[in-house]
């Protein structure tokens, strides 16, 4: 038999983005300027939207046309009811999506303040487990052209990328699954990750809190910690972004910010997702951050996410 006849047709016909973690609903207060601490204050408009890195990279995938899918855990809810509401309207896939018999969904509590251009989180997200190796272990890896990770739960989360690596290593490259992996929060546990992964993007926060002061410098500081040929991206936030690509290559892309900053939160992701996008499609390394540079400037110029494109 056909090696795709026995793997079985892609319904729809083009493989998939999948991105693993988080997904939060956003309570976002858009304020004048970021309140005193015990102070009253009035904010000029209020929203929910839904959020977590994984889950707003899938936003803007779909918004760039990507067909695509989440992965990460919700429990019951209100909350939840809204959040697999909103995956819909955007045409994301949420067939993986754990549900988990308890924990609360994780919530932030966002402020954006448009005098600095700021975005202030505080989010609870204590209580509710994350998805497992065993979960992702359900998932048809014949569906994705590329998974991506936001580190959480890194020791599980290496099984899965070292299930798709297993699963890589039988096929064409053609039929292989790329991986990436973004670590943001400054977490021993998940440098581990670091070595897994096609592409590895770190934050600003991240190469900060390894004493780096710039990007070229993290990225100097941080490249023997990737697998060989692996890509190691790392934006910096109006500095634009640099990446070492598998052959050693340096480049850097400036910023693309807007005549006004607006709302900042998820420009991250945003970044990551775009940069993926243009990968996946087969662009240069110095195209893809370009492009992540120029639609998380975007992103930055309007509130939320539509209008990104
Ligand atoms: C933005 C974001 C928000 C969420 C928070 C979680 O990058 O994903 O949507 O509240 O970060 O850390």
């Amino acid at each position: 038999m056909a090696a795709a006849a026995r793997r079985g047709p892609v319904p729809g016909g083009e493989k998939r983005i999948m991105c693993v973690g988080l997904v939060c609903l956003d309570i976002i207060s858009v304020v004048e300027a970021y309140p005193a601490e015990d102070s009253d204050i009035r904010c000029m408009s209020q929203r929910w939207q839904r959020g977590g890195n994984a889950s707003n990279s899938c936003t803007v995938l779909a918004l760039l046309g990507v067909p695509c899918a989440f992965m990460g855990s919700l429990a019951t809810g209100h909350a939840a009811d809204f959040i697999v509401a909103d995956f819909r309207r955007r045409g994301v896939d949420v067939t993986h999506v754990a549900w988990q018999p308890c924990g609360d969904v994780p919530c932030a509590c966002c402020v954006v303040s448009v005098a600095s251009g700021t975005r202030t989180i505080v989010l609870y997200d204590t209580n509710l487990p994350d998805v497992t190796a065993r979960d992702f272990e359900q998932v048809d890896l014949s569906q994705y052209k590329w998974i991506h990770w936001e580190a959480r739960n890194a020791a599980e989360q290496a099984v899965m990328m070292q299930r798709v690596e297993q699963y890589n290593r039988a096929r064409p490259p053609e039929d292989r699954v790329r991986t990436s992996v973004e670590l943001e929060k400054p977490r021993e546990e998940h440098l581990l990750l670091m070595g897994l992964g096609d592409v590895v993007f770190i934050s600003k926060d991240l190469a900060q809190h390894f004493g780096y002061r710039s990007a070229p410098e993290a990225l100097q500081g941080l490249r023997s910690r990737v697998q060989p040929g692996a890509t190691l991206i790392c934006a910096w936030a109006e500095e634009g972004a640099d990446a070492i690509g598998p052959g050693g290559e340096l480049v850097h892309s400036d910023a693309f910010p807007p005549e006004t900053l607006v709302d900042t939160l998820g420009a991250g992701d945003t970044f990551n997702a775009a940069v993926i996008f243009a990968l996946s499609a087969g662009k240069t390394l110095q195209d893809a951050i370009t492009f992540g540079c120029r639609i998380a400037g975007r992103k930055c110029g309007i509130q939320g996410f539509d209008g990104i494109v």
